[in-house]
């Protein structure tokens, strides 16, 4: 199973996958740059990313927490997401997204 992450400096990387874990996690653990500050609660927004169009709809539908924070950052767009509300499964293997600058630690 597979994430493919473009950084914010527009590198892309192919990262290992593990069914159950916040899409977060496994950013977090390849080193990006990501904060991740709440450590995946739902109260920072430092785990923000943008999905790729294709895979929108393949997402469970945000909760209201989840767009609260994002409304706190100052790059939302109408593709973000905070990445640790995001759990891998077999259905998002190839999952494509977009560091936010708004993730940087
Ligand atoms: S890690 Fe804090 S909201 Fe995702």
């Amino acid at each position: 199973m597979k994430i493919h992450v473009t950084d914010q400096d527009g590198q892309k990387h192919d990262l290992d996958a593990i069914e159950g874990w916040q899409v977060m996690e496994i950013i977090r653990d390849y080193g990006l740059l990501i904060k991740a500050e709440c450590g995946g609660s739902c109260c920072c927004a430092t785990c923000h990313v943008y999905v790729d169009d294709a895979w929108l709809d393949k997402l469970y539908d945000m909760r209201d927490d989840e767009d609260d924070m994002l409304d706190e950052t100052f790059d939302r767009e109408d593709n973000s997401r905070l990445s640790c509300q995001l759990i891998m499964s077999e259905e998002l293997d190839g999952l494509t997204l977009t560091l936010a600058e708004s993730a940087k630690p």
